[in-house]
């Protein structure tokens, strides 16, 4: 058709599908940065945002031709998207970006993982040829993350007029980890994503290692401009969400199983809230936790951890297998240090956004510590709804690191005592001391909000030449 003017590319799409009893289908949409991005440019803008079919609703819709202005979603078989998500870029890119793999065992690139890739560069063609059709004359298209690396190249060859962005959500690997994939796989991706105008990271960090990769295996950057944008959180959205009756519901509730100290005040609250996702770092967190109430008694009936973890990747058997071990640590401190009245560790493995937004209304103290993240959101969510301002225990490993570590207690995310410290730092922090920083850390966390991020990048994009 060509005629979109701005597009946008994504694995998962701002809505998705499910079938009910009757056979009917019923729509859920999402949110995120992206969606109050892309609201940014108003809906006469000529928008289209690409994205995949996840699930066997999403598929159903497709056939049955359902769907919302300005979305389309690609019918792709569950065969390959399946080797191409959970395959290559969750159980492959994912772990080289996140350095999680243990390599004495993993990772191992046999043929099982030849015929994933093979589902990925064909995932990679459906996106890429879709955006071909629907792309105006000179279109700006922006690509996001690791389940798109290929796409860029493969649409510069189809479409050589476009102006070609890509967002890289996550951290990057520096060469000497990125490296771990085959040789060829390893310069195909760095040449997919070479195939932009324009490549945004949302730290300086991730846009050097992006280089260094660059420039140890393909031999630089070529004509393709980096730009940093780190997103930030949305305030506005935010403070008008976490105060709807359903919020104030679950602040009661959550009041109620917090529960009083013997002082008769709330307990002090450490929060967290994360997908289940092996580079939080929740198991280590919740052992940080337990080695506080040991080295500092006092805390015991003063103190509640707050742990939201809701299922994510539940294909994957370490992400199940890593539940299941959240799971069991929390019980067991619970069972070691609990009493009839105090409950140590609150923990949810569901979700439910208004429950989160309840917890963050609570923080005392915010335990973010992930192993390495792109950005993390939470750290910069937390400071804006905490009622009683809060401590942010950061790792230093978080892109939002870069922009918070001031006003942050900074933890080596291995290092449980170091975080056990941390914990007692936040929770005894002076309030004068705990209102000052929070009102820095809130100033640094809404500083790029998502339709700024967004429009920075449209712009920057359509004023590269090329
Ligand atoms: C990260 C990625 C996103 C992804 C999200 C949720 O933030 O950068 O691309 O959508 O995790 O993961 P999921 O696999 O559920 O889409």
């Amino acid at each position: 058709e060509r005629s979109a003017q701005v597009l946008v590319a994504s694995n998962r799409g701002p809505v998705s599908y499910s079938l009910a009893e009757d056979g009917s289908l019923v729509s859920r949409r999402g949110g995120g940065g992206m969606v109050s991005g892309l609201s940014a440019i108003g809906p006469d803008a000529g928008a289209l945002w690409v994205c995949s079919a996840l699930s066997d609703g999403d598929r159903e819709a497709v056939r049955r031709g359902v769907g919302e202005p300005g979305v389309k979603m690609l019918d792709i078989s569950a065969e390959t998207h399946h080797a191409a998500y959970n395959g290559i870029a969750n159980s492959v890119l994912w772990f080289v970006h996140h350095m999680l793999y243990q390599t004495p065992l993993e990772p191992v690139f046999d043929s099982e993982f030849r015929m994933q890739w093979a589902a990925y560069q064909e995932f990679n063609r459906a996106f890429a040829e879709a955006l071909a059709e629907e792309a105006a004359e000179g279109a700006a298209v922006l690509i996001q993350d690791y389940h798109l690396t290929l796409a860029p190249g493969m649409l510069r060859e189809l479409r050589p007029d476009l102006r070609i962005g890509h967002f890289s959500h996550t951290p990057w690997a520096p060469p000497e980890y990125f490296r771990l994939l085959p040789d060829d796989v390893a310069e195909s991706v760095l040449r997919g994503m070479l195939g932009a105008d324009r490549l945004g990271f949302l730290t300086q960090r991730w846009a050097d290692a992006f280089t260094a990769c660059c420039d140890t295996v393909v031999g630089g950057l070529g004509d393709t401009r980096i730009g940093v944008h780190g997103l930030g959180a949305d305030a506005d959205f935010l403070r008008e969400r976490a105060h709807r009756a359903d919020v104030d519901e679950r602040v009661a509730e959550l009041r109620a199983e917090i529960g009083q100290d013997p002082d008769g005040n709330l307990r002090k609250t450490i929060v967290r809230v994360d997908r289940t996702e092996l580079s939080k770092n929740i198991v280590r967190g919740l052992h940080a936790f337990r080695q506080l109430l040991d080295d500092h008694p006092e805390w015991c009936d003063r103190v509640v951890h707050v742990a939201f973890a809701y299922p994510s990747r539940q294909d994957l058997a370490v992400y199940r297998d890593y539940t299941t071990e959240v799971a069991r640590v929390a019980e067991e401190i619970n069972a070691e240090y609990g009493t009839p009245y105090w409950t140590p560790v609150v923990l949810n493995l569901k979700d439910d956004f208004a429950r989160s937004l309840a917890a963050y209304r609570l923080a005392d103290v915010a335990l973010v510590n992930p192993i390495r993240d792109g950005m993390n959101l939470v750290a910069k969510e937390v400071p804006v709804l905490a009622e009683n301002g809060c401590a942010l225990v950061l790792s230093r490993e978080a892109g939002a690191h870069e922009e918070m570590g001031d006003d942050a207690i900074t933890v080596q995310p291995y290092d449980v005592n170091a975080t056990a410290r941390a914990l007692h730092e936040g929770l005894t922090m002076p309030p004068g001391e705990r209102a000052d920083r929070t009102k820095r850390l809130v100033a640094a966390a809404t500083a790029t909000p998502p339709a700024k991020w967004f429009l920075d990048q449209l712009d920057a994009l359509t004023a590269t030449a090329h």
